[in-house]
C-alpha cells in the first residue's frame, strides 16, 4: 500500500521533476484509497485486486432492483462534472453511468467554445470554478500532463476534490487501464488469473494512451511477458520498455504482429491515432496489423481478443460472434469498475462489501 504524502506540501516545480513512482504517494488518500486518479503508476496489486473484487460486488448487487436502489443511496450527496474537451463516447457515457448508478448527479461540459474558456478564461479558472460546484471533477483532455498539474492546483486551494484522468494527451488513460485489468481478470478467472500470462498489444503503440497505461498496470502481475507489435513509425515508446527492464519484466519488441498471435493469451488491438498527425517511418502494409477471421484459427482456444474501442479496420467484424472476442465486454466492465473507483475514492467500498456480504452471497 502506498503512504500518503501531501501535494500541499510540494512546489509544482518540485513535483514536476519527480519520477511516477515518486509521484503516485501524492494522489492517495492515508487509507491508501485513490484520492486523484491521475495514473496508472499509482495502484498497486493490492488496491487493483480490491477494485475488481468492488466492481464484482457492484454489477451483482446492481441485478436487481433492491440492489441498485440501495447502490443509489450510496453519493446522493454529490455531484460530478464530466469535464470532456477531446471526444469520448465510451468514457464519458461509462462515467456518466457509474454516477448514476452510485446516485452522484452528473453536469457535464463537452466543448470549451460554449463555457467562458470562449471569453479567454484559462483551464486552471475553468477547473476551479467546478471545484465551486461540483464534489468530483471527471476529465478528458488532449494535453499530456494536465490532469496531474490540475490536481496538484486544486489540492492547493481552499475547496480540494478529487479529480479522475478519463484520458490524457497520448499518455495516460489509467481508468480504460483499470477496466482492461477488470476484463482479463475476469476472463482469466479459471486460469490462475492475470499472472503467467502472455499479452500482445498491436497498432498505434506510439500514441496509444490505453497501451501506456496498461502496460503499466501489468507490471503489478507476476511473470506477464509483454509483447509490442507494430510497424517501426508506430512502435512503444522507449520509455516504457526502460521502465519494463528496469523491473525485470521480460518483453520482446517486434514488426512480426501475424507471426506472434499464437502466443499470446490476450491480445490487445489498437487503432491509429491519427488525431495526432503524421508519423514518419519505412512504409507498412496496415493490413499486416489487423486480426481477421483467419488469424482466429491459430489464436488459443482459451486466448482473448481485446480492443479499447472505437475500432476501424483492425478487428474485422467476423470475429464479434467468437467468444474469444471481449471488447464489447470491455465496455461495460468500464462502468463496474469505474463505479468502484468513485465508491472508493468517497470510501463507500466498505458499505457495500458488507451490503454484499449480507445480501448477495
Ligand atoms: N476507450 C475509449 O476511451 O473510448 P472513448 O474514446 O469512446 O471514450
Amino acid at each position: 500500500m502506498l503512504h500518503r504524502k501531501m501535494l500541499q506540501e510540494i512546489a509544482w516545480a518540485d513535483f514536476q521533476k519527480l519520477s511516477l513512482a515518486e509521484k503516485a504517494p501524492y494522489f492517495v488518500q492515508s487509507s491508501g484509497r485513490p484520492y486523484h486518479c491521475v495514473m496508472a503508476q499509482q495502484f498497486d496489486r493490492e488496491m487493483l485486486d480490491h477494485l475488481c473484487d468492488l466492481a464484482t460486488r457492484i454489477r451483482r448487487i446492481g441485478k436487481s432492483k433492491q440492489g441498485m436502489d440501495y447502490l443509489s443511496t450510496l453519493l446522493k450527496n454529490k455531484r460530478a462534472m464530466l469535464y470532456f474537451t477531446q471526444p469520448s463516447t465510451r468514457t464519458f457515457l461509462s462515467f456518466y453511468s457509474a454516477c448514476q448508478i452510485l446516485g452522484i448527479r452528473p453536469a457535464e461540459v463537452r466543448d470549451p467554445d460554449i463555457s467562458s474558456e470562449a471569453k479567454g478564461e484559462t483551464k486552471e479558472d475553468t477547473i476551479r470554478t467546478f471545484s465551486s460546484f461540483f464534489d468530483l471533477i471527471i476529465m478528458r483532455t488532449p494535453m499530456q500532463g494536465f490532469a496531474e498539474e490540475m490536481a496538484w492546483m486544486i489540492s492547493n486551494t481552499d475547496r480540494p476534490i478529487p479529480i479522475i484522468n478519463a484520458g490524457s494527451g497520448k499518455d495516460q488513460h489509467p481508468t480504460q487501464a483499470l477496466l482492461d485489468i477488470y476484463t482479463l481478470a475476469r476472463s482469466f478467472e479459471k486460469r490462475g488469473g492475470i499472472d503467467n500470462k502472455t499479452v500482445l498489444f498491436c497498432g498505434d503503440l506510439a500514441r496509444g494512451r490505453t497501451v501506456r497505461s496498461l502496460s503499466g498496470l501489468l507490471m503489478n502481475y507476476t511473470n506477464v511477458r509483454q509483447i509490442f507489435a507494430a510497424p517501426e513509425c508506430l512502435q512503444i515508446g522507449q520509455d516504457i520498455l526502460d521502465r519494463l527492464k528496469a523491473a525485470g519484466i521480460e518483453y520482446e519488441v517486434t514488426t512480426d504482429f501475424k507471426g506472434k498471435i499464437p502466443e499470446a493469451d490476450a491480445i490487445y488491438m489498437t487503432r491509429l491515432q491519427d488525431e495526432w498527425g503524421d508519423v514518419s517511418g519505412p512504409p507498412y502494409k496496415p493490413e499486416d496489423y489487423f486480426f481477421t477471421g483467419d488469424d482466429l484459427k491459430v489464436l488459443k482456444r482459451e486466448g482473448i481478443i481485446m480492443h479499447p474501442l472505437p475500432r476501424r479496420k483492425e478487428i474485422s467484424t467476423e470475429c464479434d460472434n467468437d467468444s474469444r472476442a471481449v471488447y464489447w465486454r470491455q465496455v461495460r466492465n468500464g462502468m463496474w469498475i469505474r463505479a468502484a473507483l468513485i465508491a472508493t475514492t468517497f470510501c463507500r467500498d466498505d458499505e457495500i462489501t458488507q451490503y454484499y456480504m449480507l445480501n448477495n452471497r
